[in-house]
């Protein structure tokens, strides 16, 4: 069966996100594949001056619209100097519509280098922080090449949560060797030190890392797919029984404590994306369009000095795409999607979308659920959530 093509216009009026892309770290983790660089010599001056350019262009072209978040990712966007940071915040105050709570998070690694700017940001206008913690053990923060020590790290954490009401960490987990009681001992320390948002990791191993090439060679094994599980029930059991559950497959909060910025990304609304590699996702008549700008820091900085911004990619997906696109967020929300986004987005309801036998067969599996609220996965799905959607998508109906 072939469903009418979507007109995405009710999308236009819902608040919108901001992603500002700081590309440089201090050192480059064996681990990581985002887009970040290690250089000794960053102008912080021209850099707040294109990433402030880039935003107005980008800003004009949607309008005044409402804004309820900014994120401020990287690389390690506590390197930025925090006039930077309250540039940007000033720009998008005078080019947006702001939600009175509008949430402003930035990503901080946790040495005490950086702890010591914390105020600066706060002053800036950051009111969460989100920092990469990785691990409570030396000896692990070493094999991931991280710079600092857990006492650092838990120092870094204590004092952002004096200066932020809103404090979230990042641990990596299902590392070499890592056994469940020790991986619920981590946990149960972590939580001592938690505020309200924890983002829980398993470690994958990226194509052009070294810890790829490291992983190939057989210089380390990951845990086995038996133990892989275990590891992901013991954060489960744990969080939940802290009040801490998962919201998403890697993020757990205490209810009111989401990240308001990831929820834009997972419920498919738009957000515009500065600095290099940044991806965007906007409604304009006629659909959703996707946005890309280069992901080399000189090029970029370049091409924002001689255009006002530098993307590469702008183009409107078909509605299929946007099918696929947003299953795959929506569906990693333990509140998956509602009726209402399903239409907003489409028109019409998942039963249409989707062959009704597989969403069936994935229902009664326990897999999913589909009522009257909307289409999510469950825990059992969630926990295995890249094979789910994969049977559904395979299920989705052609649109004409
Ligand atoms: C942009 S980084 C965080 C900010 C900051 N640069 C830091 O490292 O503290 C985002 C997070 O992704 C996670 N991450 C990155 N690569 C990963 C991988 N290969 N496996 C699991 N988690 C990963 C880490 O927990 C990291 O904190
Ligand atoms: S994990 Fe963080 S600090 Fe390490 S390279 Fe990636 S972005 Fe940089």
């Amino acid at each position: 069966m072939a469903v009418p093509a979507p007109e995405l216009t009710t999308t236009l009026d819902e608040p919108m996100g901001v992603y500002v892309h700081w590309p440089f770290c201090r050192s480059k983790c064996p681990y990581c594949d985002f887009n970040s660089h290690v250089s000794d010599t960053v102008d912080h001056d021209r850099w707040r001056t294109a990433l402030v350019r880039e935003l107005e262009t980008q800003a004009a072209r949607v309008g005044r619209r409402r804004v309820e978040s900014v994120f401020f990712g990287g690389g390690t966007p506590s390197l930025m100097e925090p006039e930077t940071v309250a540039a940007v915040l000033d720009t998008v105050r005078s080019s947006f519509r702001i939600a009175n709570d509008l949430e402003v998070t930035l990503e901080a690694n946790p040495t005490s280098v950086e702890a010591g700017r914390l105020d600066g940001f706060r002053d800036a206008g950051v009111n969460r922080v989100s920092l990469g913690v990785q691990a409570l053990d030396d000896e692990v923060l070493r094999f991931l090449g991280r710079t600092h020590a857990a006492s650092e790290a838990l120092a870094a954490v204590a004092a952002a949560r004096e200066r932020f009401d809103r404090v979230s960490f990042d641990l990596i987990y299902a590392r070499p060797g890592q056994s469940p009681q020790s991986w619920k001992r981590e946990l149960s320390e972590a939580l001592k030190h938690a505020a309200g948002h924890l983002s829980l990791y398993q470690l994958t191993i990226e194509p052009t890392t070294p810890f790829h090439s490291l992983h190939a060679r057989g210089a380390f094994r990951l845990p086995d797919e038996d133990t892989a599980a275990t590891l992901w029930d013991v954060t489960q059991e744990t969080l939940d029984a802290a009040g801490l559950s998962a919201y998403e497959v890697s993020n757990h909060a205490r209810p009111g404590d989401e990240c308001r910025h990831n929820v834009v990304y997972w419920t498919y609304r738009d957000y515009l994306g500065v600095g290099p590699g940044a991806h965007g996702r906007l409604s304009e008549a006629g659909g959703k369009t996707a946005t890309r700008t280069h992901r080399a820091p000189s090029i970029w900085l370049d091409r924002v000095e001689r255009d006002g911004h530098a993307l590469v990619d702008d183009q409107m997906l078909d509605p299929d795409e946007v099918l696929v696109e947003a299953t795959l967020t929506g569906l990693r929300l333990a509140s998956g999607l509602s009726r209402e986004r399903w239409h907003a987005l489409f028109d019409r309801p998942p039963e249409d979308l989707f062959d009704i036998r597989t969403i069936g067969l994935l229902t009664d599996g326990g897999f999913l659920e589909l009522d009257e609220v909307g289409l999510r996965a469950t825990a059992t799905g969630r926990a295995r959530l890249d094979a789910v959607t994969d049977r559904l998508l395979r299920s989705r109906q052609p649109f004409r």
